[in-house]
């Protein structure tokens, strides 16, 4: 087993274990109640999560992006205030990103925030959405516009129960691995190598690994800065492209999948900026598809137009003021800002990643 400590807000662990028990005892115990919030694609793991007797509230969720929803969040509010939920209880996610946000988020909004763990189920979830104690909800405005910071008292991922996973959602997370790769020193570029998604799922002990360098990447920096003064932006490298993608196509690809195309698209801008060498844009190229993840926007639908994509990230949140500012390489394993880049630079880059 693996523990990477994280220090922001509160300390708390992420255990890596390949053969998790699910015993939750030593945090049920000295409570009255546990809520453990699911999708019904996990509902056959809920009888293996031992609570040491305690009473334990089901809340079943609609799946992905609907059930972070403000209807959804009300239902949960309705059913801890039913069940008189108080500060001394605990939440439990159990899920993939969607559920460990909304549950989060439960948790920060609840008697103006109580305790909660995150049992992260999607290679997303495990190295990205579970650590760091970003958590909220999509508003009809925008997505995870309502939010809060709010870290759980622990995490505890087993990546033995990635086998169910899908291979598109397991490349979409293997996008936020190879981000990390790319922004941090670590072993991941050497671990994927030139492997196939196969050849990584199939090798156990190498998924573990992959999982710890992330998390500890994502550790690390959310402990030097929890709350996205400056440093945390390094974690949206490739996101800021990415998020354009995803709105521009109305989500209807993956989060990771359109960071994948992001990141490919900063590279190729920080090429052009003299900061990084064409080899380097290359190997972005070789690793990402690699393992099955998409480089251009050639087949994804309604994302081909120049104007709605940079409309978009005029917009995104990582913007100051009015001028586009991007997470960028120098090295692999050091970041840097392009600001107040020009509209025919980014045309130029967008062009690179057109086919
Ligand atoms: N808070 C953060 O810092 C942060 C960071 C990254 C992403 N996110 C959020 O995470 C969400 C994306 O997460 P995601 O990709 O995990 O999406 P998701 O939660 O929608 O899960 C993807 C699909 O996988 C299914 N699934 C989950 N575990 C499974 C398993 N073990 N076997 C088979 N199927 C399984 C789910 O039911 C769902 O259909 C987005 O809403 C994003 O905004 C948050």
């Amino acid at each position: 087993m693996a523990e990477v400590t994280v220090t922001a807000e509160r300390e708390y662990k992420v255990r890596i274990t390949g053969d998790w028990r699910g015993d939750l005892s030593p945090w049920a115990s000295k409570r009255s109640r546990v809520a453990i919030v699911f999708p019904a694609t996990m509902r056959d793991l809920i009888p293996r999560i031992e609570f040491n007797g305690v009473e334990v509230v089901e809340l079943e969720i609609p799946d992905g992006e609907f059930g972070k929803s403000p209807s959804v969040l009300q239902y949960l509010w309705n059913e801890l205030g039913k069940n008189g939920f108080t500060r001394s209880d605990l939440i439990v996610a159990i899920g993939g990103g969607t559920v460990t946000d909304i549950a989060g988020f439960l948790a920060a909004s609840w008697l103006r925030g109580i305790d909660w763990i995150a049992i992260p189920t999607t290679l997303a979830g495990m190295v990205d959405a579970s650590v760091g104690g970003k958590t909220g909800i999509n508003s009809p405005f925008g997505k995870n516009l309502i939010g809060a910071f709010h870290s759980p008292i622990s995490v505890i991922i087993d990546p033995s129960w990635l086998k169910t996973l899908s291979d598109r959602d397991f490349a979409a997370g293997l996008a936020e691995v190879i981000k990390c790769g790319f922004i941090d020193e670590n072993q991941i570029l050497e671990l994927l190598g030139s492997r196939s998604l196969q050849s990584i799922r199939e090798d156990s002990s190498r998924v573990l690994n992959l999982i710890e360098q992330a998390v500890t990447t994502k550790a690390k920096v959310v402990s030097l800065d929890f709350k996205e003064s400056e440093l945390r932006e390094i974690l949206n490298y490739g996101h800021t492209f990415g998020h354009a993608i995803e709105k521009v196509s109305q989500y209807s690809i993956r989060h990771g999948e359109a960071v994948s195309i992001g990141m490919v698209f900063v590279a190729e801008l920080a090429a052009a900026h003299g900061l990084i060498s064409s080899e380097l844009v290359e190997q972005h190229r070789q690793v990402l598809k690699g393992v099955g993840l998409p480089i251009s926007l050639g087949a994804i639908d309604g994302a081909n137009n120049w104007d709605a994509l940079y409309s978009a990230m005029a917009l995104d949140k990582k913007s100051r003021g009015n001028s586009i500012r991007l997470v960028a390489l120098s090295e692999i394993g050091n970041c840097t800002r392009i600001e107040d880049v020009s509209e025919a630079d980014l045309k130029s880059a967008y062009e690179k990643v057109l086919l």
